[in-house]
Protein backbone atom coordinates (compact mmCIF):
# COMPACT_ATOMS: atom_id res chain seq x y z
CA UNK A 1 0.00 0.00 0.00
CA UNK A 2 1.28 3.30 -0.67
CA UNK A 3 0.76 6.78 0.93
CA UNK A 4 1.14 10.45 -0.51
CA UNK A 5 3.29 12.06 1.99
CA UNK A 6 3.07 16.09 2.04
CA UNK A 7 5.70 17.39 4.62
CA UNK A 8 5.34 20.89 6.80
CA UNK A 9 7.85 22.40 3.81
CA UNK A 10 4.71 21.39 1.23
CA UNK A 11 6.98 18.71 -0.15
CA UNK A 12 5.02 15.21 -1.69
CA UNK A 13 6.51 12.14 -1.35
CA UNK A 14 5.29 8.80 -1.99
CA UNK A 15 6.23 5.88 0.57
CA UNK A 16 5.49 2.19 1.29
CA UNK A 17 2.67 1.48 3.85
CA UNK A 18 3.58 -1.81 5.20
CA UNK A 19 0.77 -4.14 6.52
CA UNK A 20 0.25 -4.47 10.17
CA UNK A 21 1.21 -0.75 10.43
CA UNK A 22 0.24 2.24 11.98
CA UNK A 23 0.08 5.00 9.77
CA UNK A 24 2.27 6.60 12.55
CA UNK A 25 4.74 3.71 12.17
CA UNK A 26 5.23 4.15 8.80
CA UNK A 27 6.03 7.90 8.91
CA UNK A 28 8.25 7.48 10.86
CA UNK A 29 9.93 5.04 9.68
CA UNK A 30 10.68 6.88 6.67
CA UNK A 31 11.73 9.96 8.26
CA UNK A 32 8.87 12.27 8.49
CA UNK A 33 9.19 14.85 11.66
CA UNK A 34 6.72 12.75 13.71
CA UNK A 35 8.18 12.59 17.04
CA UNK A 36 5.53 9.98 18.37
CA UNK A 37 7.03 10.21 22.18
CA UNK A 38 4.17 8.07 23.17
CA UNK A 39 4.87 5.04 21.44
CA UNK A 40 1.85 5.06 19.85
CA UNK A 41 -0.71 4.97 22.45
CA UNK A 42 -2.54 8.48 22.01
CA UNK A 43 -1.39 10.33 24.67
CA UNK A 44 0.89 12.72 23.15
CA UNK A 45 -0.49 14.26 20.03
CA UNK A 46 3.05 14.69 18.39
CA UNK A 47 1.80 12.02 15.64
CA UNK A 48 -1.54 14.49 14.00
CA UNK A 49 -2.07 14.50 10.63
CA UNK A 50 -4.33 15.80 7.91
CA UNK A 51 -6.29 13.36 6.24
CA UNK A 52 -8.82 14.27 3.07
CA UNK A 53 -12.48 14.98 4.79
CA UNK A 54 -14.28 11.52 3.38
CA UNK A 55 -11.35 9.33 4.82
CA UNK A 56 -11.90 10.79 8.20
CA UNK A 57 -15.11 10.17 7.94
CA UNK A 58 -14.84 6.52 6.39
CA UNK A 59 -12.55 5.30 9.49
CA UNK A 60 -15.12 6.62 11.99
CA UNK A 61 -15.34 7.64 15.07
CA UNK A 62 -12.18 8.78 17.03
CA UNK A 63 -12.03 7.00 20.67
CA UNK A 64 -12.40 9.17 23.78
CA UNK A 65 -8.69 9.42 24.11
CA UNK A 66 -7.77 10.59 20.40
CA UNK A 67 -10.41 13.37 20.59
CA UNK A 68 -9.92 14.88 23.72
CA UNK A 69 -6.16 15.01 22.75
CA UNK A 70 -6.85 16.51 19.30
CA UNK A 71 -9.38 18.93 20.48
CA UNK A 72 -6.43 20.26 22.51
CA UNK A 73 -3.80 20.39 20.00
CA UNK A 74 -3.22 24.17 18.42
CA UNK A 75 -3.54 23.23 14.55
CA UNK A 76 -6.97 20.86 15.40
CA UNK A 77 -9.25 20.29 12.25
CA UNK A 78 -12.34 18.49 13.11
CA UNK A 79 -13.05 17.45 9.73
CA UNK A 80 -9.33 16.41 8.62
CA UNK A 81 -7.53 15.37 12.26
CA UNK A 82 -6.82 12.09 13.23
CA UNK A 83 -3.63 10.78 15.73
CA UNK A 84 -1.66 9.06 12.56
CA UNK A 85 -1.07 6.06 15.67
CA UNK A 86 -4.80 5.61 15.70
CA UNK A 87 -5.43 4.70 12.14
CA UNK A 88 -3.86 1.24 11.44
CA UNK A 89 -3.13 -0.03 7.64
CA UNK A 90 -5.47 -1.14 5.21
CA UNK A 91 -5.62 -2.12 1.54
CA UNK A 92 -8.43 0.11 0.90
CA UNK A 93 -6.54 3.41 2.09
CA UNK A 94 -4.19 2.54 -1.22
CA UNK A 95 -2.78 6.07 -2.31
CA UNK A 96 -3.80 8.15 1.05
CA UNK A 97 -3.24 11.55 0.86
CA UNK A 98 -1.51 12.33 4.34
CA UNK A 99 -0.14 15.68 5.23
CA UNK A 100 2.03 16.25 8.29
CA UNK A 101 0.19 18.77 11.20
CA UNK A 102 2.32 21.86 12.27
CA UNK A 103 4.20 21.47 15.05
CA UNK A 104 2.36 22.71 18.21
CA UNK A 105 3.14 26.28 18.92
FE1 LIG B 1 1.54 9.70 20.68
FE2 LIG B 1 0.16 9.10 18.48
S1 LIG B 1 2.20 8.67 18.91
S2 LIG B 1 -0.50 10.14 20.22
Amino acid sequence: TKLNVTDREGVTTDVDWEPGQSLMEALRDNDFPVLASCGGTASCATCHVFLPETVVEQLGERSEDEAELLEDADHFDEARSRLSCQVKQDESLDGLAVEIAPEED
